[in-house]
């Protein structure tokens, strides 16, 4: 009985739909978040001093005014540091803390005040006196080029066949480039944490973070105390859609060295201007492209070059660039073909990870690809797709030199062309444009495949810890943090079904480093898949004792006995599980145990540029219709149609609210959020009064999701799953390209719009005069 994972037997748990388990308490406003803890007596505030300069040496700093005003206790530099000044999450050792002696972009922390208010401490900050030397500052990709392209982390080239080769030789051949612009992650709640010292150097930290073992190792080193001194704690954020992967490490840190040099509680929740200013964003990017393809539309060879703002420090910027090229196939085979990155260094915010983690930059490229060849074969750009899937045989590799195993993106498409009109829908949209003169309107079906796992390796382990007390209630804890993406709700469903309870008597509790250590973040759209599986372990150990037991006990052989929702049964008897666990307990038998899980298959070896990095693929499919009005640069979404693997859901429900989610959050990146910083490197889009993200008004006024029916995950994820945090942010994509479709009506379909995102009303524009002939 315990081999079967891959069938649903209980239903009313795993893979069925049950409601948020924090639902309640949010739309009620009681799910408590960072700020909303009871605040001790004599807590204190922190609020940052950020610099006022892009890059500059710091001459001098005069914080005597500050230190004097009412009510600051203690101000922070990084000479207070006890242990290292240094939080790079991934040991480029290039990420004071507070700054030294010189800043590398205008919003980086200097100092910390410690005062008794946040208005007290927000008042002294502007007190200060801070005298720099400017030097010549670095702000987007051209400027990194112009001046010799300093990176971040190691460029990384993927190669397959001979592209220069490929190229030369394919019948028709085109260059071109693609530029995308960068997003503010916008969580609703922004950066925070809240620190406590205790006795003998213990510090324990709640944060707002995706990631609390990094957060427990920096604040350690920061304060320089072994891990075992630190706890972090989080129950929930207010969203973090990678913005606090590692950046909530600095609040953490900040707040905690605030709390350890005053002995005082102390909390740094950072306003919402001066999170935008401090905390990096998406990467922008600008992807050159250089393809051969034959009159078909079948592409024959690919070069591209994948070039990101990486901003001031290496945060994430290696794993991310190399995911944009582990993406710039999107779907399709390319015979010969050479991916190469570029991780710029910028003096902007550290940008970081965002949901896709670079990968939809890269399916944005391979998508303007496609395009390109649709219209210089005048093939409508589903039946380019179609020609050029993964398939079997020899065209089944990736440029990484991993076999695609189960490539559905052929199946995927034709399922959505069918059931969304596509064809129908075009004519009747291209007969509109031929009459209409200013709203032009548009469609576009576009693919994703999305790779599942942590490219680096040895992240892809989880732990978890799962008590069953006396009373047959069930506590589960597990290295995941909850987001809103529902990752407890469904770790909750895999306690009930396999123990055959109703939700009342599971109960998920706050993620700690004390309980489970050692995790990875909460990314990659991996924390079901490890956790689920961790919990599952951990579940799976305590039953066994009891089965041993039980078995014993009534004389059954252990595969008669099961757990069910309405007891256990063992033999012919029903035994409720809080009876059989008393029992169990009264003959000294532990009921509670923890659990591990490790992803199989995987590797990956970034020097040669192969491997197998993801265990499977998620795919989908959507198609968007909008419509341009030509005059003013508007666009309006009409209608959404989307067709997501999801493998065989964990719960259809809250899957749907991701794929919805993602939907908009990745459409919203291509249309609307634009990033600016002005001459001086001064970002002036750092507010939701110049900043727009998606309003409810803007979501599509038609909108169907669906799960691909009967898709079990062909490898054993938890109960055959598919993760699903990440791929439908992709589907944005089909968006833009509408919007581009609508445009190219301008000309009557002859030229590509190469429409560059975000496509807001003044590049919508500017593309529409492009086509024209008008003056740009
Ligand atoms: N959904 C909500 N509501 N809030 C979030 O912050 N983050 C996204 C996605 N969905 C996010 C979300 C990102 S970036 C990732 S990597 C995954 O959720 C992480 O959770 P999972 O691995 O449990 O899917
Ligand atoms: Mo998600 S960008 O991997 O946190």
């Amino acid at each position: 009985m315990l081999e079967n994972v891959a069938q649903p037997r209980v239903k009313g748990a795993a893979s069925t739909s049950m409601k948020h388990e924090s639902a309640i308490l949010h739309v009620t406003g009681t799910a408590a978040y960072i700020d909303d803890m009871p605040e001790p007596r004599g807590m204190l505030h922190v609020v940052p001093g950020m610099s006022t300069k892009a890059h500059a040496r710091i001459v001098s700093m005069d914080l005597e005014a500050v230190r004097a005003a009412p009510g600051v206790v203690r101000v922070l530099t990084a000479e207070d540091v006890m242990g290292e000044n240094q939080i790079s999450p991934v040991h480029a050792n290039d990420e004071p803390l507070l700054a030294t002696d010189h800043v590398y972009y205008w919003g980086q922390p200097i100092f910390a005040v410690v005062a008794v208010s946040r208005a007290a401490a927000r008042h002294a900050v502007r007190l200060a006196k801070i005298e720099y030397e400017e030097k010549p500052a670095i702000l987007n990709i051209a400027q990194a080029r112009e001046n010799g392209g300093a990176v971040v982390w190691r460029p990384l080239t993927m190669e397959r066949g001979d592209v220069e080769r490929g190229l030369a030789e394919a019948p028709r051949r085109l260059k071109n480039r693609i530029t995308m612009g960068g997003q503010e992650h916008f969580y609703l709640e922004g950066q925070s944490a809240f620190a406590q010292p205790g006795e003998g150097g213990e510090m324990r930290v709640w944060s707002s973070t995706q990631h609390p073992s990094e957060t427990q190792h920096l604040v350690a080193h920061v304060l320089g105390r072994p891990h075992h001194l630190v706890t972090t704690e989080i129950r929930r954020m207010g969203g973090g859609f990678g913005g606090k992967e590692t950046q909530a490490n600095a609040c953490a840190c900040i707040a905690a060295l605030a709390a350890d040099l005053t002995g005082r509680a102390a909390k740094m929740r950072l306003d919402r201007d001066d999170d935008m200013m401090m905390t990096g964003k998406r990467h922008d990017f600008v992807v050159d492209y250089d393809v051969g393809f034959d009159d078909d539309g079948r592409i024959l060879a690919v070069d591209m070059v994948l070039a990101a703002r990486c901003g001031w420090s290496a945060d994430l910027s290696g794993p991310v660039t190399d995911r944009a090229l582990f993406h710039a196939d999107n779907a399709y085979f390319y015979p010969d073909v050479r991916f190469r990155s570029q991780a710029l260094k910028t003096n902007t915010q550290s940008n970081t990870a965002y949901r896709g983690f670079g990968g939809p930059q890269g399916i944005v490229a391979a998508e303007r690809v496609i395009e390109e060849i649709a219209f210089a074969t005048g093939l409508d750009p589903v039946t380019v797709r179609m020609r050029n899937f993964y398939g079997t045989g020899t065209r089944n590799v990736t440029p990484y030199h991993m076999t695609v195993e189960d490539s559905i993106s052929a199946e995927i498409v034709s399922k959505l062309v069918e059931r969304c009109d596509y064809e129908t829908r075009k004519a009747e949209i291209r007969e509109f444009n031929r009459h209409s003169r200013h709203i032009r309107r548009g469609i576009a079906l576009t693919p994703v495949k999305f790779g599942i796992s942590f490219t680096a390796t040895h992240y892809n382990q989880a732990g978890a810890l799962v008590h069953v007390y006396t009373d047959g209630s069930v506590q589960v804890n597990h290295g995941g943090t909850e987001m809103g993406q529902g990752l407890h709700t469904k770790m909750v469903q895999i306690a009930m079904r396999e123990f055959g309870l109703t939700a009342d008597l599971v109960r998920i509790t706050a993620t700690t480093t004390g309980k489970v250590p050692n995790t990875s973040a909460t990314a990659a759209s991996s924390g079901a898949d490890l956790n689920g599986m961790a919990v599952l372990d951990a579940i799976r150990r305590i039953k066994e004792r009891i089965i041993a037991f039980a078995a014993e006990k009534w004389a059954v052989a252990e595969c008669d006995i099961h757990f069910l929702p309405d007891g256990v049964h063992i033999g012919d008897d029903i035994v409720p599980f809080k009876k059989l666990v008393w029992d169990v307990y009264f003959a000294r038998i532990s009921l509670s145990a923890n659990g591990f899980y490790k992803t199989p298959k995987i590797s990956w070896n970034a020097d040669t540029g192969r491997g197998r990095p993801f265990f499977y693929f998620a795919y989908g499919a959507a198609c968007a219709e909008v419509s341009v009005d030509l005059l003013t640069g508007e666009n309006t979404i009409d209608r959404v149609d989307i067709l997501h693997d999801a493998g065989q859901s964990l719960n259809p429900d809250i899957d749907i609210g991701q794929i919805e989610g993602g939907f908009v959050q990745g459409a919203g990146w291509l249309t609307m959020e634009e990033l600016v910083w002005d001459a001086a490197g001064r970002l002036r889009t750092h507010a939701p009064s110049t900043y727009k993200i998606p309003a409810c008004s803007d979501r599509p006024r038609i909108f169907n999701v669906s799960l691909l029916e009967d898709a079990p995950n062909r490898e054993a994820t938890i109960f055959r799953s598919k993760a699903v945090g990440e791929p439908p942010f992709v589907h944005g994509v089909a968006v833009l390209q509408a919007i581009s479709d609508a445009i190219a009506s301008l000309d009557e379909y002859r030229t590509c719009p190469r429409l560059d995102a975000p496509a807001t009303p003044e590049m919508i524009l500017r593309t529409a005069m492009r086509l024209r002939g008008e003056a740009v």
